[in-house]
């Protein structure tokens, strides 16, 4: 029998093969539940199913309404049910409005925002069925202004973020929470991806945070972990930053030495 604050529970995290999303299953497995890691990155995925006691992996990519079905089936089938479902991969693309491509643009909603639409709309049935249960979407300070050159990112986030409050009206009866992160600078690969386009930002930026540094995937799981254990059983509908101080500013500059 297994013990932890996710103990003989079942989750779903997608874009598990790496950075915030990897960490996430990680703690939810560390925590006790049995994780379906998915991701398109199949050797990494693997990797980390292996890792984790009772976790498998399944290659599915988001963007895919029969994918997402299809996982869904496999924690039915092979795990009895769900509990948690966790949409955290991504697709982004970088440039100004007018330069951006139909195909730039639409692959990062596919991914983005239509991934955790199909993730969404294929799980909460299994979450009713089984009394209840947490949606954590992994959104983005992103989603709660603007950046030059991340419009698509940008819309995309900011719809996650609203339909994470429509998901959350919609099943709160049904005893399932829906909840959404918006991480703000958090070290991982895609970040890094970052600073391959702009690496003269990198020291400056980090220096405009007001805790001084980067975040962790690991802060980012700890709050994932909170919103998927009853610790947050009355927390629905809510938008959550982890971005050490970043959003608090309101742009006034500081007035004190
Ligand atoms: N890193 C940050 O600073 C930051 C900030 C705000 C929000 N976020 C959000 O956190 C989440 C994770 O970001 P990360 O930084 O860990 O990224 P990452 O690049 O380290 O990991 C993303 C994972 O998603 C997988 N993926 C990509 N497309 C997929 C698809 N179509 N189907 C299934 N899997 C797919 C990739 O293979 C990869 O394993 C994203 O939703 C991102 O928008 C990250």
């Amino acid at each position: 029998m297994s013990s932890g604050r996710l103990a003989g529970r079942v989750a779903i995290v997608t874009g598990a093969a790496s950075g915030i999303g990897a960490a996430i299953a990680a703690r939810y497995g560390a925590e006790g539940a049995r994780v379906l890691v998915v991701d398109i990155d199949e050797t990494r995925g693997r990797e980390l199913a292996e890792k984790l006691e009772g976790a498998e992996f399944q290659r599915a990519d988001v963007s895919s309404a029969d994918e997402m079905s299809a996982v869904v089936e496999t924690v039915r089938t092979r795990f009895g049910g769900l509990d948690v479902l966790v949409n955290n991969a991504f697709a982004t693309s970088f440039g100004r409005v007018e330069d951006l491509t139909d195909e730039a643009w639409r692959h990062t909603q596919r991914v983005s925002l239509d991934g955790v639409f199909y993730g969404m709309r294929a799980a909460l049935p299994l979450l009713v069925a089984r009394g209840g249960g947490a949606i954590v979407n992994i959104a983005s300070i992103s989603g709660l202004g603007g950046d030059e050159g991340l419009g698509a990112y940008n819309a995309a986030k900011g719809g996650v973020i609203n339909l994470t409050r429509t998901v959350a009206l919609e099943a709160a009866a049904r005893g399932v929470r829906v909840n959404a992160i918006c991480p703000g600078l958090i070290d991982t690969p895609a970040l890094q991806g970052v600073w391959d386009l702009v690496p003269q930002r990198r020291e400056s930026t980090k220096r405009s945070i007001p805790l001084g540094r980067f975040g962790t995937p690991q802060e980012v799981a700890s709050l994932a972990l909170f919103l998927a254990s009853d610790d947050a059983a009355y927390v629905t509908g809510a938008a959550i930053v982890v971005d050490g101080g970043l959003t608090a500013r309101s742009g006034v500059p500081p007035l004190t030495s």
